[in-house]
């Protein structure tokens, strides 16, 4: 067997995947066709090409621009089961899907909406596909921590369908503890915690600090920065932390996939894991992100096998579903 055919067999998890992210050219057409948007792009195709990142602010400008064609609750339905279609042609077993809610309340789109659309997508999904999943709910850091902090406390009545709590968006000048308030409110209703540390962000190290001190983020997103600190390297590998590493999405944002770093961390007993982060804009599922640590790092059997573990060892899945994998 080869590497691309084990990588297509094993069960997998996903643990950092924006459905928003997941958003394909030609869905964005049939949405925007329903709903009446007028996209300024003839074809899916021509909304494909129009997609240049050089770096996240760009990335995201295309990311939210992407999300006006998403207003109903079968919008968010279908945009869902689509990705859950898809994940399960990769052999998908598990995944905590992101969402972002103010991205969509701020363009009067009500939470109710967003989350009802995902949670119908998430229980039809588990039964005709056989893919379970659960909810992140992430909040947009370039937002302010009230605008947060009103979001979280909306999502009370739904606390039974979202698992954890994350943070997203442009990272720049908005560090963790900005959130410090809405963090610790999370942690009290229960919720889980990770960030973003997306790569090469100035003051990384610090972000990252912030995040595992201040915070007390059980996972972090991205976080392949670490490799700078030493120590932060034992920390995160000594409490488990699992890093949420999207190579792919990287090769936009960024000068590489990393899966240098990924190998370093690997090899030093981190918890990282591979994921797709958007793959509708950066072009590769999950299967497509770990052949590309394969082919750049010439992995064994007993690393890819590794790397598809710590994403089931460092998940959220209840302990049961968990047993059935590891
Ligand atoms: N980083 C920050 N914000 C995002 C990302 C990301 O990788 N994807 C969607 N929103
Ligand atoms: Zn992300």
């Amino acid at each position: 067997m080869t590497n691309v055919q084990l990588i297509a067999a094993l069960p997998k998890a996903e643990l950092h995947v924006h459905v928003e992210g997941t958003l394909e050219p030609a869905l964005k057409f049939d949405l925007a066709a329903r709903n009446g948007v007028r996209l300024p792009y003839d074809s899916p195709q021509a909304v494909r090409d129009a997609y240049s990142f050089t770096d996240l602010t760009s990335f995201l400008v295309q990311y939210y621009d992407g999300m006006n064609v998403l207003l109903t609750e079968p919008d968010f339905y279908d945009l869902a089961m689509a990705y859950f279609t898809r994940a399960a042609s990769d052999h998908v077993r598990w995944v905590e899907l992101f969402f972002d809610p103010q991205a969509h309340t701020s363009r009067g789109v009500p939470f109710d909406i967003v989350i009802r659309g995902l949670r119908r997508a998430q229980l039809d999904a588990e039964a005709t596909l056989g893919v379970r999943s659960a909810l992140i709910m992430c909040f947009l850091r370039d937002f302010t921590p009230e605008f947060a902090m009103a979001t979280l406390l909306e999502s009370l009545p739904y606390r039974q369908w979202i698992l954890g709590v994350g943070l997203d968006s442009d990272e720049s000048d908005n560090p963790p503890a900005k959130f410090a308030a809405v963090f610790a409110r999370a942690r009290q209703e229960g919720y889980f915690l990770t960030m973003h540390c997306d790569v090469d962000q100035a003051d990384s190290i610090e972000h990252i600090r912030q995040a595992l001190h201040e915070i007390g983020v059980q996972r972090l997103d991205h976080g392949t920065n670490i490799v700078e600190s030493p120590d932060l390297v034992a920390e995160v590998g000594r409490r488990r932390i699992g890093l949420t590493c999207c190579p792919v999405s990287n090769t936009w944002v960024s000068e590489s996939s990393k899966s240098h770093l990924i190998k370093q961390l690997l090899d030093a007993g981190v918890k990282v894991t591979i994921n797709s982060d958007d793959p509708a804009y950066f072009n590769g599922y999950l299967n497509a992100n770990l052949e590309l640590v394969d082919a750049e790092q010439h992995l064994t059997r007993a690393e890819l096998t590794q790397l598809v573990r710590n994403a089931f060892e460092v998940s959220w899945a209840p302990t049961s579903l968990r047993d059935e994998w590891l």
